[in-house]
């Protein structure tokens, strides 16, 4: 993929909704393109919607799951609920055994609050890696990232070309969803939601990096909360 091919993607869909902005990314390679679903909202909708959008072409969804091993519980509720209403769909990943082996003996299951670095690494070893794992071999990947989850995340676009795997296509076709319009979506098609999101907790990432926010706080406030939000 090339960004001429990306930028030309972005402008022809601008005013698209997130149905044919899926269709668009999904009609070029439809069985090498594959959603990252973390068990959190955005990602249950966009399943529900390219469990729909698949159908109509007579293609099976693909999605993957990262079970960095240390997940709450009600991502694993969710989980189950996605498998008895959407059949085996997300396949999971699971870390290395042996690179989680050696980090919990050299620093210790709580190693992530002492420094960055060792926040890094432990996501390295659970997450980075795996994900790398996940997308070999697929040609785009579809996420769940919203323009207003965060400052850092302001200038998302539709279609981005993701260097760091390769080159291959990144669609977020919730881009410009603000956060009602994505529990109205959930509402409305019936789509499972994880048990923490009723408990304020607006994003969910893994159970000891993520807490509730308070009212009026940043929606990624409880991830990581100890480190400054450049660094999540
Ligand atoms: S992140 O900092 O953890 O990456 P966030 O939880 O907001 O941020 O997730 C952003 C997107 O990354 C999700 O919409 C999803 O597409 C993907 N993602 C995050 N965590 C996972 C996971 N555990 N498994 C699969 N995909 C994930
Ligand atoms: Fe490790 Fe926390 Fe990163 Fe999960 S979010 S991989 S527990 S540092």
């Amino acid at each position: 993929m090339d960004s001429s091919t990306i930028a030309a993607l972005n402008e022809r869909h601008a005013g698209a909704s997130a149905e044919e902005i899926l269709r668009a990314g999904l009609g070029l390679d439809p069985d090498r393109t594959i959603l990252a679903c973390s068990l959190g909202i955005e990602d249950t909708v966009l399943l529900h919607m390219l469990v729909q959008e698949t159908a109509k072409m007579g293609k099976k969804a693909r999605g993957f799951v990262l079970d960095t091993g240390r997940l709450p519980e009600e991502s694993y509720g969710v989980l189950e609920d996605c498998r008895q209403k959407y059949g085996g769909v997300l396949e999971v990943f699971f870390p290395d055994a042996r690179g989680v082996e050696i980090l919990l003996r050299e620093k210790g299951p709580y190693s992530f609050y002492e420094s960055i670095e060792n926040r890094k690494e432990c996501c390295r070893i659970r997450k980075v890696e795996p994900l790398k794992r996940a997308l070999s071999g697929q040609s785009a990947w579809i996420t769940g990232l919203r323009k207003e989850q965060a400052a850092t995340r302001a200038e998302t676009s539709l279609f981005e070309l993701d260097e760091t795997h390769g080159g291959i296509l990144k669609i977020n076709p919730l881009a410009n969803w603000t956060e009602q319009m994505v529990y109205d979506y959930a509402l409305a098609h019936n789509v499972p939601v994880n048990a923490l999101h009723r408990k304020s907790y607006p994003s969910i990432g893994c159970e000891p990096c993520t807490r509730a926010v308070q009212p009026g706080e940043d929606l990624r406030a409880g991830r990581w909360w100890w480190e400054n939000a450049a660094q999540k």
